[in-house]
């Protein structure tokens, strides 16, 4: 009989992709990261919290411009690789890694960083419950004043509406990855509690392939 092997959950993927290829998205860190560190600079940033780390390519950026970081990111792989790098360039007490799954709530205490950061994190295969859920738990760790920098795949990307769809606005690329794409109204209908100040298009040029992007920069009332 024809069997279709069975497909892979998504952490099962990065976990392989991450074993076979120790800088997925290169070896740089992203343009998005370039851009976040100019703000965070302006902006007397310390401590950023960033989800979905990777393999750590804007993770180290922040490090060695002194920022504290907190990273943490649900693959095994990615998280242990960083591990390694930070326990050989001596650099441990300034990022503190976690393997921990987004969906869960946070386990730092209120108000304690002054910014979050993601890149193509809320893109993956998570629902809009999810994220409003993840977005929130967001607001409760930054400081009033503090920012969430993020990235997600948007609506003029070339594999929006393409291959299998996963539900909501979710479809699965050719290399298997589940995409949530976004419209700028979805962005701002999810940024309840916070001040949207940036919600603009951009190029990631990165491996594995061209991505189109928005960039959003959110922020924490003060009052
Ligand atoms: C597109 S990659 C981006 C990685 C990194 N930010 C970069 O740009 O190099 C998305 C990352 O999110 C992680 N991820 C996906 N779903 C997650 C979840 N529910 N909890 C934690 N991490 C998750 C994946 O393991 C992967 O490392």
């Amino acid at each position: 009989m024809d069997q279709k092997p069975p497909e892979k959950d998504q952490l099962t993927q990065w976990n392989a992709v991450y074993e076979t290829n120790r800088d997925f998205f290169g070896a740089s860190p992203s343009e998005l990261g370039e851009r976040a560190l100019k703000l965070f600079h302006k902006e007397g940033t310390r401590k950023v919290l960033e989800l979905g780390c990777g393999q750590g390519r804007d993770t180290w950026l922040f490090v060695k411009e002194g920022l504290k970081v907190t990273a943490v990111d649900y693959s095994r792989s990615g998280i242990c690789q960083m591990q390694g790098v930070a326990d050989s360039v001596c650099c441990s007490d300034d990022v503190n890694l976690l393997i921990l799954d987004g969906r869960q709530p946070f386990p730092f205490p209120d108000a304690c960083f002054d910014a979050v950061y993601s890149h193509m994190f809320f893109t993956m295969e998570l629902t809009e419950k999810d994220i409003a859920a993840i977005l929130a738990e967001c607001l409760r760790v930054l400081r009033p004043g503090g920012i969430n920098i993020y990235s997600v795949r948007n609506d003029h990307d070339p594999h929006f509406g393409k291959g299998p769809h996963k539900g909501e606005d979710m479809w699965q690329n050719p290399m298997g990855f589940v995409v949530h794409f976004f419209s700028e109204e979805k962005v701002r209908r999810l940024a309840k509690g916070y001040q949207v100040e940036i919600v603009s298009e951009f190029e990631d040029t990165s491996p594995p392939f061209t991505k189109k992007l928005y960039e959003v920069v959110l922020r924490k009332p003060r009052v």
